[in-house]
């Protein structure tokens, strides 16, 4: 991170290159043959950083088997950076002393019936000044494919580059990973600059950061999540927009202000990368990471990324229509103490007359006429389907 260059200067290239870059999405717009619902799983950086290693990641996968969240949908087992050591005589990459063998690593991951991600920059070097694939990116993809890689989270860090460069950096690494046959989750990561939204589904992008870093801090996190408002043109099967991973358990967010959280990607169709150190999760961390009717309104089918419908000072309520016809509807308090906040109907494209069932209470609250109120906690949130 501390490598990156930020540069918001719009060049005529620039404006010339997104103009064209939105033409070609519709030809080159990846295919679903992965991530067709939001990508979920876990990875390393949130809590681990550069203190992962091979058991690490082997306790991670073990934990999403044993604990129910692989049969909640979580399936990736992400390796962030530090994994990275020396290039080889020919340039070929190798993994650091903490991961002596990737390929029995994968394997032992596929046994379990997950899949593995690895991390790399299209810059020289990655944000943690380790190896990056600049230079290098045929390789780089047939060794993950060889190793069995499924993801790669591709992170701008050192390279250096107008909207252009980047956009040729991006393609140059998605031809290499379609070269191998594999199928590999391509995962873009450039905070957000340049508009990326417009054009990362050109370049193969089946999920691109919109922001900066998140950190386990209810303000980050409102700031990252609540701002995605206007995104939702650009999401949908295959190609998502990914406001950063989940700090859901990392400790420094209280119970309310972590459903706020997960509540908001899950509206979000966001990707669901949990980012906890998964084998000494609480239950109540566990239970929000798993509630199936929450994560059902991220993996719906139909794949329509959620909108705010109204906002009044603090409070908002925010919108994802589901594949059934019913809505899902967050209502959210951001203020500094419990207030009531009002769906109307109207706004959220319910009938006049509907029920609603509380998602995080599990519970159906009945029939309502017109619009449905409710007390929400500071920080908080009220999720319902609306029928
Ligand atoms: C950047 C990314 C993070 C993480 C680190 C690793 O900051 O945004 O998600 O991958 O690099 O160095």
């Amino acid at each position: 991170m501390n490598l990156r260059i930020t540069s918001r200067h719009w060049s005529l290239s620039t404006v010339l290159c997104l103009f064209i870059c939105a033409g070609a999405s519709t030809v080159l717009a990846q295919d679903t043959t992965v991530a067709r619902t939001p990508p979920m799983g876990w990875n390393s950086w949130n809590h681990f950083a550069c203190k992962v290693n091979d058991q690490v990641v082997r306790a991670a996968a073990d934990t999403i088997v044993s604990s129910g969240m692989k049969a909640a949908g979580y399936i990736y087992v992400n390796i962030d950076d530090c994994w990275e050591g020396k290039r080889d005589d020919v340039g070929i990459i190798r993994a650091n002393e903490k991961f002596p063998d990737m390929r029995a690593l994968a394997d032992y991951v596929h046994s379990q019936g997950l899949k593995l991600g690895i991390y790399s920059s299209p810059g020289p070097k990655t944000c943690a000044g380790f190896e990056g694939s600049f230079g290098h990116e045929e390789q780089d993809a047939q060794t993950y494919a060889g190793w069995g890689i499924d993801y790669l989270k591709y992170d701008y860090c050192s390279f250096r580059g107008d909207v252009a460069a980047q956009i040729a950096a991006y393609k140059k690494m998605h031809d290499a990973l379609v070269k191998t046959g594999r199928p590999i989750v391509f995962s873009l990561c450039q905070y957000g600059m340049d508009r990326v939204w417009a054009w990362a589904p050109s370049v193969g992008g089946n999920l691109w950061r919109t922001t900066d870093d998140i950190s386990d801090d209810y303000d980050r996190m409102a700031y990252l999540g609540f701002g995605q408002k206007g995104l939702e043109r650009f999401a949908g099967p295959g190609h998502w927009n990914d406001p950063d991973m989940l700090e859901v358990g990392n400790g420094k967010m209280t119970s309310d202000e972590y459903r706020t959280h997960m509540s908001l990607w899950c509206l979000l169709a966001a990707p669901l990368l949990a980012g906890n150190d998964l084998a000494k999760m609480s239950p109540e961390t566990l239970a929000i990471l798993t509630n199936s009717e929450v994560v059902g309104l991220d993996q719906d089918s139909a794949g329509i990324q959620g909108r705010r419908v109204a906002q009044e000072g603090p409070l908002e309520v925010w919108v994802k229509p589901l594949a059934d016809g019913s809505k899902a509807v967050g209502l959210f308090n951001r203020g500094e103490s419990i207030m009531p906040v009002t769906a109307y109907f109207q706004d959220v494209g319910a009938g006049e007359s509907a029920d609603v069932r509380d998602l995080w209470a599990r519970k159906d609250l009945g029939v309502f006429k017109g619009q449905f109120t409710t007390q929400v906690p500071k920080h908080g949130v009220v999720l319902v389907k609306i029928k």
